[in-house]
Order: C-alpha cells, then sequence, then structure tokens
C-alpha cells in the first residue's frame, strides 16, 4: 500500500518494473541512444508493454508510455491502474537508468483514460529502487475529459 491508500502490491510493482526493462532492448533510439521502457497494467489485470521509437524526423518519435497506451487503447482496453517507467542513456554495459519521468505529451495522453487521483506512476532506477507517483501529482490541473463533459 502506498500512503495514499491507493492498494499496490510491492510484487506487482517489481513485476511491471521487470517487465519496463525487458522493454528496454526494443527501444529504437539511433538519435539520442536514451532507451526508454514502459510496463501498463490494466485494471483487469492485462500488462501492455512498449518502448520508445525514434524517427528522422524527430517529432515523429513515440515515447515508450505512449506506445504502451496506443497499444492497449487499440486492443479495447481503456482501464489503468498504474504503469512503471524506466529509462536512461545507453553505454556500453546497456541502458543506465535513473528516474525518467514521463513528458508533457505522455501525461496528457494519461489523463484522457486515466482517473489522475488513482492512477500510479512508479520510476523506477531498478527492481528495488523507484518512486510512486499519482498522475494528479505529476500533473497538477492537467486538462482531461471531465473538463469538456
Ligand atoms: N522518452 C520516452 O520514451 N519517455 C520518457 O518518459 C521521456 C523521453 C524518449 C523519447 C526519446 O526517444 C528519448 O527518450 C529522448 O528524449
Amino acid at each position: 500500500n502506498d500512503k495514499r491508500g491507493v492498494k499496490m502490491e510491492k510484487e506487482m510493482i517489481n513485476q511491471l518494473i521487470d517487465t519496463a526493462i525487458y522493454q528496454l532492448k526494443y527501444s529504437y533510439t539511433p538519435y539520442s541512444n536514451f532507451k526508454v521502457g514502459a510496463a501498463l497494467l490494466a485494471k483487469n489485470g492485462q500488462v501492455y508493454t512498449g518502448c520508445n521509437i525514434e524517427n528522422a524526423g524527430y517529432t515523429a518519435t513515440n515515447c515508450a508510455e505512449r506506445t504502451a497506451f496506443f497499444k492497449a487503447v487499440y486492443e479495447g482496453e481503456r482501464n489503468f491502474k498504474a504503469i512503471a517507467i524506466m529509462g536512461g542513456p545507453e553505454t556500453v554495459k546497456g541502458p543506465d537508468c535513473d528516474i525518467c519521468a514521463p513528458c508533457g505529451i505522455c501525461r496528457q495522453v494519461m489523463m484522457e483514460f486515466c482517473d489522475p487521483e488513482t492512477f500510479q506512476i512508479i520510476l523506477a532506477v531498478s527492481k528495488d529502487k523507484y518512486d510512486v507517483f499519482t498522475l494528479r501529482e505529476l500533473f497538477p490541473l492537467g486538462f482531461g475529459p471531465a473538463d469538456l463533459a
């Protein structure tokens, strides 16, 4: 349990981080060499994965988080509980991860499909070194579907 009373078992967090780490090898980053992996947990327990995919036209780059969200939504999922994110520069030893916080565009995409008060964003450095935030904490006053209702 985290401080906000949303049940998130440590075992589940570790599993999501592990899955995010595994995605780093799919990361396509010829321009930045900055590898990011994500593991998105749906409320039904299904996990959707993502990596960042860069492009010669830099703005066409897709972040790991959005890859995971778009894969999930494409497959019919719209209810999400948490996402684990892991990222850092590629070195000779492999990716050297530090906390990698989602970019503004990814936070906006999360806002579309997640309850900002309960959606958990796990920023991992390693399997047992991580921080957990709600979407609201990372995206205060975010604009979302409720604003158009
Ligand atoms: N990136 C992500 O995939 N997720 C983040 O949370 C931050 C940044 C990617 C985009 C680009 O491929 C590389 O990291 C450097 O910005």
